[in-house]
């Protein structure tokens, strides 16, 4: 049997706790340390369903078991004393109603499948799973998504018990993935000015602008060119004021310490475009989901600062679902009017006073972000924008908010019809508008219309999953940012899943109008229970590179306080940013596959392109690459290793093949450039290709 491919990542044991003792021979898996259990949303309940009911699988009620959330996993340490695992497997019924619900349910021992459901969907008669066991060290118990998505889907492992030869305890186990290495080099101590080279901003608006750059403190900055109406702040760095009128202004940074200077061209373009490079910063989902709180929203923005980040270029802190009141919560911290008596938005009390949070991260030279949905509720069940978009888009704009993610959420039930105050209107339903096209646009039409009204900017990012192919014509209805697909969860498949599915939106990528892949998996996510990220370095390297080839937004999904080197390594890599942030605002499309690689390629505003080759394989590649006509190549190029920020030779396109190793879901990312070739010297014989790439450590 093959191994599960979810699985294949390394496993690091750690003993966590102990198990209660029922019986010298049963041990229950609800007495065991859940906290260990890794899935896409909540955490693992013991002997209650994921909401906290009776755990219930079509209308029979289990006292014992656990309940988790696919894409799950849970790993017990055995070492061969067990002698079976037996559960009553099924969806909880507490999701009846809700869109998907579908789920498999495998059992792994030392990595072989023992044991699988297939697929079970709500409303099926619980499963009985009985598996010998053995001589198996490891226990795994995996629930997959059941090959659609994650929505709704509550697996409960119900009167999940082992059997012992005379062991009373157990320990779960918590996985690691792989040993990190860091490529990234260490910025120098002198001067570097990264980040975008162009900023667009309205005529009339707010302007800030933080010149990121690395190097060591004190250092003072200055700028030549800046038109009437800005100014930079010599020891901040931060460019602030206002444009009259538009137009499009050359401007030099400068940037100074005791070792040295630096200098940087930035173009200024005052119009009605803006976000002219993909929006950079972090959003609150990913790790806190419905657990966010003003507090954790202010200690992300000063981590940002202090961990060097801003000076990469990240921007924006954004805050997601749960700032505002909920529909029905009995959390008293969500409970409270959503609206007061002139229909004005009421943030919730973990929240208070809006203004003040957006100062409190302005202050800090970073931009402000929040959430909400053109339904009468958010798809957490919070307070959205239906009938108050002009009112909403005016606070934000009050209050100080630069960015606003827009969800679909409950205006599937408006789109088929229901009143908005009808109780029957759901949270989560995609309703017509997944079919009509007048439809799907008219809530974000609105929207971007009552934001395009405010004396400031803010950047509009829809989310509604790529519906009626909205990167066609996200930009009419004032859009800067789109999602392309469902929601990201923390596993490799999901992450390849959506990568893979970028390439049909990619002409519509441009200055101001960006495909949104959906957030980064780096670091501590796990929506309200974050855990290291299930991807391995490899993955990890893939990832970020990908969202950057892809032009995406690049919004951080993990805790700012839990960011270890490696994560940061990641984050801080200029070269691969700058990838990104590329003024010409292209996004990179597979060009050749050779077996399981995919080689991207984005042009770049310089006449170089960005080349990607993506190991999506279950096994290191080794290839010689020879088809440099796929890649638009002829003549002789530079190399440029940008993990490393290493040049590595030259080669010749149409001469002799590229030797290149990917590792197992990894990627070589490099920049070609052509090499002028000086008149006299076009007839000589070129020099063989010189490229080889330094081998992974
Ligand atoms: C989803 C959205 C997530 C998050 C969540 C909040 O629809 O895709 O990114 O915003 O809603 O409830």
């Amino acid at each position: 049997m093959k191994p599960f491919p979810f699985l294949r990542s390394a496993i690091g044991v750690c003993l966590v706790a102990a198990a209660h003792q029922l019986s010298a021979e049963t041990v229950w898996v609800d007495t065991l340390d859940l906290k260990t259990a890794i899935q896409d949303y909540g955490t693992a309940t013991s002997k209650v369903s994921l909401d906290g009911n009776p755990l219930m699988i079509a209308g029979r009620t289990f006292a014992r078991g656990f309940a988790t959330h696919a894409e799950g996993w849970l790993a017990i340490q055995l070492d061969g004393k067990a002698r079976t695992f037996s559960a009553q497997v099924g969806i909880d019924d507490e999701v009846k109603g809700k869109p998907g619900g579908t789920a498999e349910f495998v059992v792994l021992g030392d990595e072989v499948k023992l044991w699988s459901s297939g697929l079970m969907r709500l409303g099926d008669a619980a499963k009985t799973c009985e598996v010998p066991l053995a001589g198996v060290k490891r226990l795994e118990l995996v629930v997959t998504d059941g090959e659609d998505n994650n929505y709704y889907d509550h697996a409960n492992w119900a009167e999940a018990k082992i059997e012992t030869d005379g062991a009373t305890t157990f320990a779960t186990i918590a996985r690691i993935s792989g040993v990190p290495y860091i490529l990234t080099p260490p910025a120098p101590a002198s001067p570097r000015i990264n980040g975008a080279s162009v900023f667009g901003v309205r005529p009339g608006s707010p302007f800030l602008f933080t010149v990121p750059v690395t190097g060591q403190r004190p250092m003072t900055f200055s700028a030549s060119g800046l038109p009437e109406g800005l100014q930079i702040n010599a020891q901040s760095g931060r460019i602030t004021g206002r444009l009259a009128v538009a137009g499009t202004f050359a401007v030099t940074l400068r940037a100074e310490n005791a070792l040295g200077r630096a200098e940087k061209k930035f173009r200024i373009i005052c119009g009605e475009r803006i976000a002219l490079t993909p929006p950079m910063g972090w959003n609150s989902w990913n790790c806190f989901a419905g657990e966010v709180t003003a507090d954790r929203v202010k200690r992300a923005a000063d981590t940002l600062v202090k961990t060097g980040l801003i000076n990469h270029g990240w921007t924006y802190i954004n805050v997601d679902d749960f700032w505002q009141n909920h529909r029905g919560s009995k959390d008293p911290t969500l409970t409270g009017p959503t609206r007061d008596a002139q229909g004005n938005i009421q943030p919730n009390v973990r929240f208070g006073d809006m203004k003040a949070l957006a100062d409190y991260v302005h202050e800090l030279g970073l931009k402000i972000g929040l959430y909400s949905s053109p339904g009468p509720w958010t798809c957490g069940g919070c307070a959205g924008s239906y009938g108050h978009e002009l009112q909403d888009a005016q606070a934000y704009a009050e209050w100080g908010f630069d960015y606003l993610k827009y969800d679909w959420c409950s205006y599937g039930g408006i789109a088929d019809g229901l009143a908005a105050d009808d109780p029957k209107v759901p949270s989560v339903h995609w309703g017509k508008g997944e079919s009509d096209l007048a439809i799907a646009q008219a809530p974000y039409a609105l929207m971007g219309e009552a934001l395009h009204r405010q004396p400031r900017d803010i950047v509009y990012s829809l989310c509604q999953y790529g519906m009626s192919d909205v990167w066609k014509w996200g930009d009419t209805v004032g859009g800067h940012s789109w999602r392309t697909t469902n929601d990201i969860s923390g596993t490799w498949k999901s992450m390849s899943g959506i990568a893979l599915a970028q390439d049909k939106a990619a002409p519509f990528a441009q200055p101001g109008n960006w495909n949104d892949p959906d957030m980064l998996i780096l670091g501590y996510i796990g929506w309200g229970n974050p855990q290291p990220t299930r991807l391995t370095p490899d993955e990890q390297y893939l990832h970020f590179s990908l969202w950057c080839l892809f032009s995406s937004p690049l919004l951080i999904g993990c805790d700012m306080e839990k960011l270890d080197d490696f994560t940061l390594s990641l984050l801080t890599n200029d070269e691969v940013i700058a990838i990104n942030q590329d003024p010409l605002g292209r996004q990179a499309t597979c060009v050749d596959t050779v077996g399981d690689v995919r080689v991207y390629l984005k042009k770049l505003e310089d006449g170089s392109v960005a080349v990607g080759f993506c190991n999506f394989g279950r096994q290191p590649a080794e290839l010689k690459y020879e088809r440099f006509a796929h890649l638009g190549l002829s003549g002789r190029h530079t190399v440029r290793d940008l993990w490393r920020q290493q040049e590595v030779g030259t080669i010749e396109a149409g001469r002799d093949g590229w030797p290149l190793t990917i590792p197992t879901h990894g990627i070589v990312l490099v920049k070609i450039a052509p090499v002028p070739v000086p008149p006299a010297q076009a007839s000589a014989t070129p020099a063989p290709a010189s490229t080889k790439l330094p081998a992974k450590p």
